[in-house]
């Protein structure tokens, strides 16, 4: 059915951020397929609060299962930001059954009925789903309008000193996604820094409706950041959306972007040449600035457009 919104892949593991950007961008876009990964929390409790949030959003949107573990090495969580249950202990409702299959056959399924360039692909979790998905048909990646990732750092990392969490968890999945032959746009920690949630943003977010409830009470459970000084936390995953849906909202810079895929300390470090002191092609968009209050505004906004 024709909607006049952008036909969207969000591949996620929620996650508190990634529950938020999922009801951004199911009241915003046309989303045709949720792929879930391992991430935040492991794959069993990602899947359930991914249908969860679908449910609440009163979405028919297919749901499925993908990646447990990383492309090399084992699953690592994050609960001290989001819970050992992903959504800081906030019970929701049980959402629609998963949609069987794998999610990198279902990205695959999609793209192979699109048009060249038509579908946004949103990756909010360490990449591995999106990874299997274009390295098994590369040509595929000519579907995709463009994957807006939220990876990386130009300065310092929330995983490692040097690396950010879905980078560090999946680099080599992320390096394949930076090489392919798709427009990125990058959404790293420097620029969710911008969106930052304090009490006084929390107060103005709306009230009414489950998913309001729902979103309210989950960046309610989040806890203040010491990068921050305790003043609030970066509402990182929305960004990624955002990005997409309203770009005019983003200040962008051309860079070449690198990611460390081996085994030391800087594993899963973006290298992102921000003034162009390497030789490597400027080829990534980056998104450098963002205007918070107008993305505050969207998300209320979107919020009461949903149940
Ligand atoms: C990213 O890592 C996860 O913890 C968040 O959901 C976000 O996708 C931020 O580093
Ligand atoms: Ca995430």
């Amino acid at each position: 059915m024709e909607t006049g919104l952008i036909p969207a892949i969000v591949d996620c593991d929620p996650g508190t951020d990634d529950a938020i950007a999922l009801f951004l961008a199911l009241a915003s876009m046309d989303v045709r397929l949720v792929t879930v990964s391992g991430g935040n929390v492991p794959l069993d409790r990602t899947l359930a609060n991914a249908r969860a949030v679908v449910g609440l959003a009163g979405k028919p949107v297919p749901v499925v299962a993908g990646a447990d573990r990383p492309l090399l090495g084992h699953h690592r969580a994050e609960t001290a930001v989001h819970g050992a249950d992903g959504l800081g202990g906030v019970v929701l409702p049980d959402g629609p059954p998963v949609t069987p299959g794998v999610a990198a056959d279902a990205i695959r399924a999609l793209l192979r009925d699109a048009a060249p360039r038509s579908v946004a692909a949103i990756a909010l979790a360490p990449p591995t789903n999106l990874a299997l998905a274009l390295a098994t048909e590369p040509a595929l990646a000519g579907r995709l309008s463009g994957i807006s990732i939220m990876a990386g750092a130009w300065g310092e990392g929330n995983w490692t000193p040097s690396a950010e969490y879905n980078a560090a968890m999946d680099p080599e999945a992320l390096a394949m996604l930076l090489e392919a032959d798709v427009p990125i746009t990058l959404v790293t920690l420097d620029l969710t820094a911008q969106a930052l949630i304090t009490p006084a943003v929390l107060a103005a977010l709306p009230r009414d409706g489950a998913c309001a409830r729902a979103a309210r009470a989950i960046l309610g459970a989040v806890p203040p950041s010491r990068r921050f000084d305790h003043a609030g936390f970066a509402l990182h995953d929305p960004c990624a959306v955002a990005a997409v849906i309203a770009p005019a909202m983003f200040g962008f810079r051309q860079a070449a972007v690198r990611v460390d895929t081996g085994d030391g300390a800087a594993r899963g470090r973006t290298h992102i040449d921000r003034w162009g002191r390497t030789a490597h092609a400027a080829k990534i968009r980056m998104a450098e600035t963002l205007d918070a209050p107008r993305f505050f505004a969207m998300l209320a906004d979107a919020l009461q457009r949903l149940p």
